[in-house]
């Protein structure tokens, strides 16, 4: 059964409107220039334009139309089983800290919906995490005991609003979903009430620190200023070698309109199948009716079964809610930091006027939020009381997060070895089918070759302009993908998404 036959991508994109920001054409100076304008990008280029700052935010395509424009919108300090992790990990405090700042996101982002008016479909709805293994309600009641010694109400239940059974689940009440795109576009516009400036389709490609420092671009002008935020999700500047600390994963999501009478009543989420995720939002125009969002199938980016999971996360849907039929389906990836804690604040350890945001391991919409204050308080010389605990500069501080660490490291190594060791998936280009892509041996090099629906090949190295481990095809999304830190690619060879920032060199077959 083919359970994906869909009509739209994101939801977000398709339901909010585009944007008109033009490309940074002249030299520009600020006191803070903002590289990359997806929600941790916006909600500190607001937030500063907000405390005074003249603000610069520059975005290498569209504004909150990367990862932000393909989540799920989720807005909750209760990230699947964290609680329990963090505790053993890193001790009470980071635990406490951990809880209070995700906390003071959510309450954040309900006083700027309310401040401002932002029409962002905001619904209150509680949170659960929830398991259906039987063996495995233990784990629940810890988190819900780990949760609530860091400070949340949180508790465990036996029911859900789930239309299946599950074994129990950890519930966190008064947390919020919305539409993350129309929440971003009204934080732009108050930005630029403040007299900040968004400069769209311009890629940051260089970084000079100093007083002040330089961010160079892809048009050729330059902004100029005393501080830089690099919000680019992945860094793209990385003096500290975060890509060390720094795995990604891809997720899968699709959507169906559902009879609003059938609503869970919440946003629930289980480690369990590799991960589903389900809410709901407004479905503008239809009455009666809700948009079911589930999420799913996590995997390492450059997997080339993703038709097959968009099926499997299709299929799952529609065994759960009965008679829904998919409309919408969309994927995105984030980062995962090893040891479980987002990396916000100086971007190395000698750095005194750049920053980074990143590591927001699937939960980057309150993460993303609690960047833009923690940064601008940074920026701004105030201290929060969690900003020891996100530090990107920490090092692993105790031997039980260093397993976490060497795991990703070994994972690297066997892509950056293996994959070359690996025959080549089809025998030469003439194997491939149109509308398909193998990595190949051309003249001993691996080249990635894509055929379109027209018969022609369109040829770039396999080696990945990142750190050079070989990219793979996804053919449902058509692109190039490196396993190692998550680079995309399109067909022919251009940036998709860093950590890259130069396109697979052309090659000739
Ligand atoms: C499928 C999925 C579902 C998720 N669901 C949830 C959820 O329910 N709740 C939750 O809390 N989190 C969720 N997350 C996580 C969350 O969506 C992300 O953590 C968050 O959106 C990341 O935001 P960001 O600002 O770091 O990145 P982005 O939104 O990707 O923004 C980065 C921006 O930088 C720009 N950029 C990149 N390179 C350059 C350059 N060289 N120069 C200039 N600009 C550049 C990009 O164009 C992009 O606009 C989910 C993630 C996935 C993958
Ligand atoms: S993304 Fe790092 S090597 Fe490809």
């Amino acid at each position: 059964m083919n359970a994906t036959r869909t009509t739209g991508g994101s939801y977000w994109i398709e339901t909010a409107p585009g944007t008109p920001y033009p490309p940074l054409d002249v030299d520009d100076e600020a006191d803070v220039v903002v590289v990359g304008a997806g929600i941790a990008g916006l909600s500190a280029g607001r937030e500063l334009a907000r405390a005074g700052r003249s603000v610069v935010v520059i975005d290498a395509g569209r504004i909150a139309q990367g990862v932000t424009g393909h989540t799920t919108a989720k807005l909750t300090a209760l990230h699947t089983l964290a609680y329990d992790r963090l505790l053993r990990t890193r001790g009470a405090e980071a635990a406490r800290m951990y809880a209070r700042s995700q906390t003071d996101a959510v309450e954040h982002a309900a006083h700027l919906v309310d401040e401002l008016g932002i029409d962002c479909d905001w619904e209150r709805v509680p949170a659960y995490t929830y398991l259906c293994d039987t063996n495995r309600t233990g784990e629940l009641r810890a988190e819900a005991e780990a949760a609530r010694a860091a400070g949340l109400p949180a508790e465990f239940v036996a029911e859900t609003g789930l239309p299946y059974p599950v074994a129990g689940a950890v519930r966190l009440a008064d947390q919020a979903q919305f539409h993350p795109r129309k929440y971003l576009l009204a934080l732009a516009d108050d930005l630029r009430t403040h007299g900040g400036q968004i400069y769209e389709y311009t890629a940051a490609v260089g970084l000079e620190e100093g007083e002040p420092c330089r961010v160079t671009t892809n048009t050729g002008a330059t902004v100029t200023a005393r501080d830089v935020v690099v919000a680019t999700h992945y860094p793209i500047f990385d003096r500290a070698l975060l890509f060390t600390r720094l795995a990604t994963h891809r997720e899968l999501v699709v959507a169906a309109p559902i009879a609003a009478d059938r609503d869970p009543q919440g946003m629930y989420i289980t480690p369990e199948l590799n991960t589903r995720s389900v809410r709901t939002a407004t479905a503008p125009g239809e009455d009666g009716q809700r948009l079911l969002i589930v999420t799913g199938e996590s995997f390492t980016p450059g997997a080339d079964d993703t038709p097959a999971r968009f099926d499997r996360l299709a299929e799952w849907a529609q065994q759960h809610f009965p008679g829904i039929t998919v409309t919408h389906r969309w994927a995105a990836q984030d980062t995962d930091p090893t040891d479980q804690v987002p990396l916000v604040g100086r971007l190395h350890p000698g750095a005194s006027h750049t920053y980074v945001a990143t590591g927001f391991g699937g939960w980057g919409m309150s993460g993303g939020i609690m960047a833009g204050r923690l940064l601008t308080a940074l920026i701004t010389d105030e201290r929060l009381p969690w900003s020891d605990l996100y530090d990107p500069t920490r090092i692993l501080s105790t031997v039980r997060q260093a397993p976490a660490f060497l795991r990703h490291q070994a994972k690297v190594a066997r892509h950056f070895v293996g994959d070359r060791l690996r025959p080549p998936q089809v025998g030469g280009v003439s194997d491939i089918e149109p509308g398909s892509g193998a990595v190949v041996r051309v003249d001993g090099e691996r080249c990635a070759v894509y055929r379109d629906e027209r018969g022609e090949a369109h040829a770039v190295s396999a080696r990945c302009t990142h750190l050079g481990c070989l990219v793979a095809f996804n053919s449902a999304e058509r692109t190039w993908e490196c396993p190692c830190h998550g680079s995309r690619f399109d067909t022919d060879g251009k940036v998709v998404q860093g950590p890259a920032t130069r396109p697979l060199s052309p090659r000739k077959v």
